[in-house]
């Protein structure tokens, strides 16, 4: 079959590293792709938040089955318009999508499936939400309502904290008309991601793992995107599991399915986990991304056969088989991230590095330039590893960074410390 990713990143490279172990991938086409990608697939140039622009060039190109791997497109409603010509799509619609889009939606939806999540309430009036927070003290948490890029969430340790937070969301580039904002109790414990795939109304779990959100070492700086994963979640143990699919997923893709837009996709559910309950976080209509790398490298071709069954409404019917492996990735990102930062420069020692079933460098931010792979974005490499225990994974990983020869990098040295430390 002909099978279209969109995306650009590493989650999207591997992705498509996974599917074209499956024997069923003939052609692989992946837009906009980079560096990384067009050393596997093919490359093509489309503007892929435009539903009406990804369904043309599906028809053109013949392509049997779309995935989409970013949450922009799917925002966008691009899921419903191939859905809308009769293309295999892996991906929800955009109004199940608002499970990842609107952090009010999620609250409700919780609310009425009563899945455990933080207390919470929504104010689009600064004055009422700074009343509230003096209510309630701190710790306490401030959440931007709507797409924001990982930057509209301010865990405030104190009040003045939360205060400013709230001036900043609804007085900021994310404030203005129709803005608000989530206020959210500050849940202690340990966090995980759980990735279940979701047919509308079979589930199928697709793994759990853990990444690291701070840039420095000991998880200090600010937020990034990720700056690592590993595979399996140690704290997800299967009471844990069990108790978040009964308790929060199952009720919630009913939820979903009752109120006429079922959800069908990946829901990656950001867990936290205090004293063996897990409560929910977020959810996402997407993977995670350096999450999606680690899950790829441990599942191998079965991940395409699990997004078909997934996209096909056959998830009853599809069965995943876990080898007892682990798999760990470390991100590498251009000196500066997550502020201002340099593109361009050349990253060298990448030849002959990974490629294996165990060892594989995906490119998340990477272009060619004059021959040479060079550094297009913030989160530039995917260095990702599988062992048989998260030690020989790290290790295998670190070895193949320690390889990688780019002055304008830098990673973090400790990927796995909270796992490894169980
Ligand atoms: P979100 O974008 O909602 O996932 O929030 C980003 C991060 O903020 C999460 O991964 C958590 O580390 C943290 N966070 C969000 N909400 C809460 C909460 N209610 N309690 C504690 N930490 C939170
Ligand atoms: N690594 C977190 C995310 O993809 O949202």
């Amino acid at each position: 079959m002909n099978i279209l990713i969109l995306g650009s990143g590493g989650r999207e490279h591997a992705l498509a590293w996974a599917a074209l172990q499956n024997p069923k991938c003939d052609r692989l086409i992946v837009a906009p792709g980079n560096a990384g990608i067009a050393e596997i697939a093919e490359i093509a140039t489309l503007a892929i938040e435009d539903g009406e622009a990804v369904a043309s060039f599906a028809a053109e190109n013949a392509v049997d089955f779309v995935i989409i791997g970013p949450e922009a497109p799917l925002a966008a409603g691009v899921a419903d318009r191939l859905r809308a010509s009769g293309v295999l799509v892996f991906g929800p619609n955009a109004a199940a999508a608002m499970l990842e889009t609107s952090k009010t939606f999620t609250k409700e939806i919780c609310d009425a499936a009563d899945a455990p999540t933080a207390r919470w309430a929504r104010f689009d009036e600064a004055q009422a939400a700074h009343d509230h927070v003096v209510r309630t003290g701190a710790p306490i948490v401030v959440k931007a309502d709507g797409l924001a890029a990982g930057k509209g969430v301010v865990v405030a340790e104190t009040i003045e904290a939360a205060h400013a937070a709230i001036d900043d969301i609804l007085g900021g580039p994310l404030g203005g008309e129709g803005a608000s904002l989530v206020i959210e109790e500050f849940m202690r414990g340990e966090e995980a991601s759980f990735f279940v795939l979701v047919d509308g109304t079979e589930i199928l779990p697709m793994g759990t793992a853990q990444d690291h959100k701070r840039v420095g070492d000991g998880d200090t700086g600010p937020n990034t995107g990720g700056m690592g994963a590993y595979s399996p979640a140690p704290v997800m143990t299967e009471e844990v599991s069990e108790a978040a699919l009964s308790r929060i997923v199952r009720p919630v893709v009913e939820e979903m399915a009752r109120r006429g837009t079922p959800y069908s996709g990946i829901l990656y559910v950001g867990l936290m986990i205090e004293d063996g309950a897990p409560r929910l976080v977020e959810f996402n209509a997407r993977f995670g991304d350096p999450e999606c790398q680690v899950l790829m490298m441990r599942l191998g071709a079965q991940a395409l056969d699990a997004m078909l069954a997934c996209a096909e409404g056959r998830l009853g019917q599809m069965r995943i088989g876990w080898a007892d492996d682990h798999a760990l990735t470390v991100v590498m990102a251009a000196e500066g991230y997550p502020g201002p930062y340099a593109k361009g420069s050349p990253i060298g020692g990448l030849d002959g590095l990974g490629g294996t079933s165990s060892r594989m460098v995906f490119h998340a931010g990477t272009a060619m330039s004059e021959g040479h792979v060079v550094a297009a974005g913030g989160r530039v490499l995917s260095v990702t590893a599988r062992g048989t225990d998260l030690r020989e994974a790290r290790d295998r990983a670190y070895e193949m960074c320690a390889a990688i020869d780019w002055t304008d990098g830098f990673y973090r040295r400790d990927i796995g410390w909270r796992a490894l430390g169980h």
